[in-house]
């Protein structure tokens, strides 16, 4: 018969999680004309209209439209004029991108208080926002570059969205693309930044470092790059860090400092349960996608096994295929989502691989380089 060992006081404090997060709460983008950035992610994307804040609900400096599609939220957000205002500046300086990754969480000041006494620099003291539907309780820390973390606590909260904003309906409500939730959010940083960034992950929020990609690992003919994988204790956040690497030419990573005017979020990656349906629906709504060269797929099945799925429409739609230990993933990269060659998606499909698409690497960079030489930027 076994017995139960009390483990050591240390043992403890290494598995205590002091940040736990169940997920990402929304992403929220700032954006030049976030009215019609909404559209945009309504008609290509399939969100639904959820909520606004604005003049109309008493913001003088602000509007902001809520979308959601099953469990992914995303908040686009302008400025109304230019005093200052930090969305204005944001906006002037880095394009549209991503500004805040809120993440859920239990308890809000407690995220706050653990993250900033482990040098996690503030950006909002916990807040608590109310309505007639309960109370939220909101605090936050800067990351790379200006984007943020956010802790969202709404457990005594059943409102729609947040304090201060009202139901957005419309009468424009298109076919959903099976859409589900934040897979992961890729940061760039700059040149010998990532394990700065990766000890603030493991520091500060108490992350671990899962894997990790040299650049031997992803390097093509010309650009280069290094990333490590940062995952939260129960893998529902999940964060790699991405830095150039020299190369023949300029990396990946360099046009996007370049472009955004620093450090930033270069992707995020969605995830679907049938990822044939959800690419074929978005690229006929006009959504353009890395071209894969058909060579790949001339060796892909020896490369990776049997899948479930038909190779032909992989083929025909670009779709990426690769495994691990535990399974194998299908995944594709959208091309930038506005002019400035910035934040692209992913969407990704996983049957049991909880990797990132290392084999990919090779024949993605290379389609990513063509894309670049074709702005005039390698
Ligand atoms: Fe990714």
């Amino acid at each position: 018969m076994e017995t139960d060992i009390a483990k050591p006081a240390s043992a403890k404090i290494e598995t205590e999680d002091f940040l736990p997060l169940s997920g990402t709460d929304y992403v929220e983008f700032y954006v030049g004309n976030a009215k019609q950035a909404a559209h945009f992610y309504k008609s290509a994307f399939g969100f639904q209209s959820l909520a606004y804040a604005g003049p109309e609900t008493g913001l003088r400096d602000r509007a902001s439209y809520v979308i959601r599609q099953n469990k992914l939220t995303f908040v686009l957000t302008s400025a109304l004029r230019n005093d200052g205002n930090e969305i204005a500046e944001h906006v002037a300086k880095h394009g549209d991108g991503v500004k805040m990754i809120a993440l859920k969480v239990e308890d809000a000041t407690s995220a706050w208080n653990e993250t900033t006494s482990r040098g996690g620099q503030s950006f909002l003291l916990p807040k608590k926002l109310n309505d007639e539907n309960g109370e939220v309780v909101m605090s936050g820390i800067h990351t790379y570059g200006e984007t943020v973390h956010l802790f969202i606590e709404r457990k005594n909260y059943n409102g729609i969205f947040l304090p201060g904003y009202r139901k957005w309906v419309s009468n424009y409500n298109p076919k959903e693309t099976g859409l589900l939730y934040v897979d992961h959010c890729v940061g760039n940083v700059g040149w010998n930044q990532m394990n700065k960034w990766v000890k603030f992950y493991e520091d500060v929020m108490g992350f671990k470092n899962i894997l990790s990609f040299d650049d031997n690992d992803i390097s093509t003919e010309y650009s280069a790059l290094m990333s490590k994988v940062m995952s939260n204790g129960n893998g529902y956040v999940k964060f790699p860090i991405n830095e150039p690497a020299e190369g023949k030419k300029k990396s990946q990573v360099e046009e996007y400092l370049e472009f955004y005017d620093g450090e930033g979020c270069q992707h995020v990656a969605i995830a679907t349960h049938n990822i044939i349906e959800t690419v074929t629906q978005l690229q006929n709504r006009g959504i353009e996608f890395l071209k894969i060269p058909p060579s790949y797929y001339a060796d892909v099945l020896q490369r990776v096994g049997h899948i479930d799925e038909d190779l032909q429409p992989l083929r025909d739609l670009g779709i990426l295929i690769d495994k691990d230990d535990e399974g194998y993933l299908l995944q594709i990269f959208s091309k930038p989502l506005q002019d400035r060659p910035t934040l692209f998606f992913e969407i990704i499909q996983r049957k049991g691989a909880k990797s990132f698409g290392k084999g990919n690497f090779k024949a993605l960079f290379e389609a990513l380089e063509r894309e670049q030489d074709e702005r005039g930027n390698l």
